[in-house]
């Protein structure tokens, strides 16, 4: 049986739903691959309190140093967030010669390029498709699927938060506080929403889109971006009598000459255009290419188990392609050797 070893540092929500998928799904993964995928460590500062999963007690470890030692793992997860810890883990991961799967847009928005040049020394790879849309597997689809097309831009609802309270603003009539309060309630917003209410969240993950889909470096200070704290009810309310939702977008577009422009702002949206019919915690991506012309990737953008569903998406993927020596998925690292944005593709 060929198997490939895993170790999830941070049992949190995402980490919960990931050790919870592997649980249900590893013997159906390994029929659909003939690789089974087994969960060799959970790793976290606390190891005690009650999840909704259990994990037996020789897989639980708070030394993340324990699991990197371990030669059966192949894969370390990253889900612990933030910009500090989260760095050295991957990097000393890499350094490891373990290949790393992470849900960090911040992370990767900011600090991303060091660690895809690391990714490549090391003949590993660093993938990332939970980092924009949760579940939506939407940075497989414009690396791989739209290969042989050009975006022109991108139209995306990316933030979960933010597109609860609008929509509940819209729908029910509710102040910015009551529906930013009823999301939480609901478990859709952080018990601290300031980088979602703020634009920020949704700016990073424009900056790994955009990566992405312009085929160019871009540094997260590209992106202009304002947030939905100070929408007021009787906006919403005027923009409907007018015929349009307020959404928060993230928009990348290319002009003519190959500039890009990348802003994230609170924006009119027809109310006939289909971003206008994505409701509440849903995110949608809406990408306009030339060949394809305009298609739309919907679902999801947050939570427990559709955030898992893309991270074990990227283990299979290292799983099936990585040893093959094809190391380099999504390839972000070997696309941006155009460096200027006059050259970008
Ligand atoms: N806080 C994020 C959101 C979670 O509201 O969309 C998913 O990245």
């Amino acid at each position: 049986m060929k198997t490939i070893g895993i170790a999830v540092v941070g049992f949190g929500t995402i980490g919960s739903g990931v050790v919870k998928i592997l649980q249900d799904l590893a013997p159906l993964i390994e029929k659909r691959t003939g690789i089974y995928p087994e969960l060799r460590w959970v790793v976290d500062k606390d190891i005690t309190s009650p999840r909704s999963v259990k994990v037996e007690k020789a897989k639980l470890t708070t030394d993340y140093k324990e699991a990197l030692a371990d030669p059966s793992v192949e894969v370390v997860v990253e889900l612990v967030g933030g910009k500090g810890f989260a760095y050295t883990l991957i990097e000393e991961s890499l350094k490891g010669g373990k290949h790393v799967v992470t849900a960090n847009k911040a992370l990767l928005a900011e600090r991303g390029q060091k660690l895809f040049m690391l990714a490549k020394e090391m003949k590993k790879s660093l993938l990332f498709e939970a980092s924009v849309g949760g579940g939506i597997p939407i940075l497989r689809t414009i690396s791989h699927s739209l290969v042989g097309d050009r975006i022109r831009a991108l139209y995306a609802i990316v933030n979960g938060t933010t597109n609860y309270v609008l929509t509940q603003m819209a729908l029910n009539k509710s102040s910015l506080e009551d529906a930013l309060k009823e999301a939480q309630r609901k478990g859709f917003a952080e018990a601290d929403p300031t980088l979602d209410m703020n634009g920020d969240d949704a700016a990073h993950k424009l900056a790994i889109l955009a990566t992405l889909a312009f085929h160019t470096e871009l540094d997260f200070s590209h992106v202009h971006y304002e947030g939905i704290e100070h929408i007021a009810l009787e906006d919403i309310l005027h923009a409907e009598r007018m015929g349009y939702t307020v959404k928060l977008l993230a928009i990348g577009k290319r002009d003519e000459d190959n500039r890009l422009e990348l802003r994230v702002h609170p924006t009119l949206v027809p109310k006939d255009n289909q971003l206008a019919f994505v409701h509440y915690e849903y995110n949608a991506i809406l990408v306009e290419s030339e060949y394809l012309g305009t298609s739309m990737y919907y679902g999801k953008g947050a939570g427990s188990h559709p955030t898992a569903t893309a991270v074990v998406a990227d283990i299979m993927a290292i799983a099936e392609h990585s040893r093959e020596g094809n190391f380099e998925l999504f390839r972000p690292y070997q696309r941006l050797e155009v460096k200027s944005m006059d050259e970008i593709t």
